[in-house]
């Protein structure tokens, strides 16, 4: 395919050894959630997707589709399209043809995940040039060189934003403010606070994939790491923490454990945990206020017919 390019941008901060070793020498253990993603940890992110409990792919993709003539209509078409944490680009093809965007720039950490759903991409878009980039957006967001100048749009489904904690989900805001300019748009998504017992379910699949994807860290740390550990000794948790107003994920140790990682030797309690992931929940006026303090203007927002999620069209003026 001639229209794609990549690009490497992973920053030394992308160490898995660092933050395993940082993360469990703290007194609260924990593993940030962006090293789920190896190659196997994105085709289980698709499993959750299928999974039936798990709401928010199917809930914004049909407001996607319903809404795609009127964010067009909004954005302009010829924009620079942008889009960190691309994943299986499913949601952003319900757009290209749409908002016809002079260029598409999607990240991902999971590099060759990412070089795979581009090559196809390209070859189903051969009008759009990509310029596919290796990115840890936790640290930055460098659009590669070739790259067209042009007003920009930068889209964020799939509320990874609930990832970061409120103070940094404004600073990462604030970073896409400064990249985006003077003339730049943000449609991103954000998955609602709601009743318990739904994101209890959403998060604890009857088949066990999230369960599965939890502990694909722990392979993930036996293969790269060579780590001394075994994940039957492992469970999954995933609550609702209501005062954080956060889904946490745990990987819970079911026995007491010493675990070992290159040298290092890690003591577990029965009952002890690892916390790897958060997903904040954000009422509209939660994200806005938020999203306000960062220097954005409201352009529209649209929440579904039963309050799942919301979709926002933001600008930076
Ligand atoms: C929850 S999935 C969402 C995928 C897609 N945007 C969607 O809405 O279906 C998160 C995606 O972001 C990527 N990702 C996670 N942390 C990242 C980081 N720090 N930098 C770049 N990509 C990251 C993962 O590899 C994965 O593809």
């Amino acid at each position: 395919m001639d229209n794609v390019t990549f690009h490497d941008h992973k920053p030394e901060a992308l160490s898995l050894y660092d933050a395993v070793v940082d993360g469990l020498s703290r007194k609260d253990k924990s593993i940030p959630p962006k090293f789920f993603y190896d190659e196997r940890g994105s085709e289980l992110f698709e499993s959750i997707c299928r999974q039936p409990e798990y709401y928010p792919p199917n809930v914004e993709r049909h407001m996607l589709s319903q809404l795609a003539e009127e964010i067009a209509s909004l954005t302009g078409t010829g924009r620079i399209l942008v889009e960190p944490g691309v994943g299986s680009a499913g949601k952003v093809r319900l757009l290209l043809d749409v908002l016809r965007p002079a260029a598409f720039v999607p990240m991902d950490i999971s590099f060759d995940y990412l070089k795979n759903v581009m090559k196809v991409l390209a070859g189903e878009y051969p009008w759009l040039p990509i310029h596919a980039a290796c990115v840890d957006f936790t640290h930055s967001l460098p659009i590669p060189a070739e790259t067209p100048s042009g007003p920009r749009l930068l889209f964020f489904p799939g509320s990874s934003l609930g990832n970061f904690h409120r103070e940094e989900a404004g600073d990462f805001l604030g970073m896409v403010h400064d990249m985006l300019g003077s003339d730049g748009m943000l449609l991103i998504g954000v998955d609602t606070k709601k009743s318990e017992s739904l994101l209890h379910a959403a998060y604890n699949d009857a088949a066990g994939v999230t369960a599965e994807f939890n502990l694909n860290l722990l392979h993930r740390m036996r293969r790269e790491l060579n780590a001394d550990l075994d994940p039957k000794v492992f469970e999954h948790k995933a609550f609702y923490n209501g005062d954080a107003g956060r889904i946490e994920m745990h990987l819970v140790s079911t026995r007491p454990q010493k675990l070992r990682v290159n040298g290092h030797c890690f003591d577990l309690e029965a009952g002890e945990s690892i916390h790897t992931e958060n997903s904040y929940k954000y009422t509209p006026d939660e994200f806005l206020s938020l999203a306000k303090g960062s220097g954005f203007s409201e352009v529209r927002h649209w929440v579904d017919e039963n309050g799942l999620f919301a979709i926002y069209l933001l600008s930076t003026i």
